[in-house]
């Protein structure tokens, strides 16, 4: 591919720290499900003995909450809802048939509705992680707060694997999209046909440093 056909869409810096993010779930998502089913008891041993398990999975937590905080305030304005999202929503059938509709920006939709179900039960599983951490925050808590946080974090965990396995398939599903955040760049036709507002927001920023 020559350089001139393709665009920087995430930095080195981006990346890093959108892997980092995605290997925390990884190992927190695996774990947790080894916690939670006494027949994936064996998955615990992704952080190396279900000991060890039970006092890193809350840590990689913790780093896979801050790693995603730096992604949220690198991107939270590229995915505010507005009126073409509106008109990609009714065209959903379009969509699902693998056809492009709308004068898309950044992100469409979709990977907005990712990006704000992330944050949201990202945050509800930071808040039930604390309640429930033993032996260093639980004893604060009553017994039914402390149950109650254990539902809460298990439906948000639930929540959060199904919105990341929609995003997995979608980032292999558009071809192209995966040496976006693999190698940082796409071509300029997969801009053109995906995010045809972003494609143009770009060259008209180039077109003005050039002037
Ligand atoms: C584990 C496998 C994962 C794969 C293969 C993957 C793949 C990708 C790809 C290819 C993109 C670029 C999409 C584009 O620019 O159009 C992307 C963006 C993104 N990913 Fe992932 N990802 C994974 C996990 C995660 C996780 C665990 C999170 C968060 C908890 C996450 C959050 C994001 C966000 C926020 C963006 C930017 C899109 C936006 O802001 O709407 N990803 N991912």
């Amino acid at each position: 591919m020559k350089k001139r056909d393709t665009i920087v869409r995430y930095t080195a810096p981006e990346r890093i720290n959108h892997w980092i993010t995605a290997f925390c779930f990884m190992l927190a998502a695996i774990s947790g499900l080894g916690f939670f089913f006494p027949s994936f008891n064996w998955l615990m041993y992704v952080l190396g003995t279900p000991q060890l398990a039970r006092i890193l999975h809350p840590f990689v937590g913790v780093v896979m909450f801050a790693s995603f905080i730096i992604m949220f305030f690198r991107y939270w304005h590229h995915n505010l809802i507005n009126k073409e999202d509106i008109f990609w929503a009714k065209n959903i059938r379009k969509i699902i048939a693998n056809e492009e509709v709308g004068d898309v920006g950044r992100y469409n939709l979709g990977q907005k509705f990712v990006f704000w179900s992330a944050i949201l039960l990202l945050i509800l599983l930071l808040v039930s992680g604390v309640i429930i951490w033993r032996p260093w925050f639980a004893p604060a808590f009553p017994i039914p707060v402390i149950r109650f946080g254990l539902m809460l974090h298990s439906f948000a965990a639930v929540g959060l694997i199904v919105v990341i396995m929609v995003h997995i398939y979608a980032a292999l599903w558009v071809k192209g999209t995966i040496t976006a955040m693999v190698e940082g760049w796409v071509t300029k036709s997969w801009a053109k046909k995906h995010h045809p507002r972003w494609y143009r927001e770009l060259r008209q920023k180039q077109e003005k440093s050039t002037e």
